[in-house]
């Protein structure tokens, strides 16, 4: 059968791959980007659940409208205007998942050949979506601070890009957190430059201790001009359930009104009865305190998961502790002659017992064959430190 050409440009995910390994017994596995289950709200869902099919059966399990359920457009408007964006109802649509908001930006402004700026390393998944319309994709370099913002200057003036996408907020796999002063500066080359930023941002509610800096969507307010160059991709994947699959796009109106028109065509809309949910779950007021408890576990996971990589691994790794979201980034630093090829450690781990993603699949080009990406999420205290041994014992 002869395939589209645009088909040449992507392949299975490599990390997808490496799943299959992980249903052997005892495997003790960092490798996944999920969200732990147990502590999804389920009776808070349920509750939900039953109240839209008893108070609205008809329209949440009938067809409905491309931009989303109006309550929840509603709901999200108030969400987002807690986190300091004032957005109308009407200023963002609905989407299945962000991965559908950003392959919706990938449709309405990528065509083949158009560059497209990432962070070094970003989501796979994106850089696969932009690839899927043809983008040739461009990687910035980041450090402990998010991007580089000097060389993602320099980069958008060597290469006029169609688009820049961040993960400013614990992004993934990088668990980094773009600074104020660099969401601010940024805001400001995008405004001079006429460049669109995409900023994808599942992690930001997320945070251990301190709330991370705003959105750069929070901070446009203060950068006349910025909000035009600005989309922003939410969802609720991370902090309720990714099995609604419900997600939103923040845009500019004639971007808004193209991602709209896309919709149409790939799914009419998103489900209504997992919106109708997720409205209705906004106003039992139960998510503050059931992302306490998120951030709570999360934060003691990632603590056990640092000072056991400190005491097991020692100098044969370095790396960043996240202050929110769910990874760590980590590189095999070849200290006095230790491991330095993640691919190969990832397989002496595997007969150790214990799964991580090497880094490679991250970046969009020359990829670091040192770095890895860790996840705590799902992985109780105990099993951290067993795990994080084992990983000890592979290197
Ligand atoms: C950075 C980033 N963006 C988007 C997504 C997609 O999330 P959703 O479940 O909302 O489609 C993920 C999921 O892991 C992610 O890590």
């Amino acid at each position: 059968m002869q395939f589209a050409d645009r088909l040449n440009n992507v392949e299975t995910s490599a990390i997808r791959e490496l799943f299959k390994l992980l249903g052997k017994p005892g495997i003790i596995s960092f490798a996944g980007g999920f969200p732990d289950p147990a502590l999804f709200d389920v009776e808070g869902i349920q509750a939900s659940s039953q109240a839209v099919l008893h108070d609205k059966p008809g329209p949440v399990l009938q067809y409905g409208a491309t931009e989303g359920w109006q309550p929840l457009r509603e709901g999200l408007s108030t969400h987002m205007a807690k986190k300091g964006v004032t957005v109308q109802p009407d200023g963002l649509i609905v989407t299945t998942g962000s991965q559908q908001a950003l392959d919706l930006i990938g449709k309405t402004m990528i065509s083949p050949g158009d560059k497209v700026i990432v962070e070094a390393p970003t989501f796979l998944a994106t850089i696969q979506c932009f690839r899927l319309y043809g983008a040739h994709i461009i990687g910035a370099p980041i450090d402990a601070d998010g991007v580089d913002v000097d060389q993602l200057e320099k980069l958008i003036e060597e290469h006029k890009p169609k688009l820049i996408y961040l993960i400013p907020t614990f992004g993934n796999p990088s668990g980094a957190t773009l600074s104020l002063a660099r969401r601010q500066r940024i805001l400001e080359i995008a405004v001079r430059t006429q460049t669109l930023v995409v900023e994808d941002d599942p992690y930001g509610e997320l945070y251990f201790d301190q709330p991370p800096p705003p959105s750069l969507l929070a901070l446009s307010d203060e950068v006349p001009g910025s909000r035009d160059w600005l989309a922003y991709c939410g969802s609720f994947s991370k902090i309720l359930s990714p099995g609604l699959r419900v997600g939103w796009l923040i845009a500019p109106p004639a971007l808004l009104a193209n991602a709209t028109m896309c919709k149409q065509f790939s799914d009419a809309h998103t489900s209504n009865l997992t919106q109708a949910i997720a409205a209705h779950y906004l106003t039992l007021n139960r998510l503050d305190g059931a992302l306490a408890v998120v951030r709570k576990t999360y934060a003691a996971r990632a603590a056990i998961m640092a000072e056991s990589l400190r005491r097991e691994l020692g100098d044969a790794v370095e790396f960043n502790q996240p202050q929110g979201g769910m990874f760590f980034w980590s590189r095999l630093t070849g200290a006095n002659g230790q491991a330095r090829h993640a691919p190969d450690f990832a397989k002496r781990a595997i007969a150790q017992g214990v799964a991580f993603v090497p880094g490679a699949p991250f970046f969009a080009h020359d990829p670091d064959l040192a770095s890895f990406r860790l996840s705590f999420a799902t992985v109780g205290l105990e099993k951290i430190e067993e795990g994080i041994a084992r990983l000890g014992k592979s290197l």
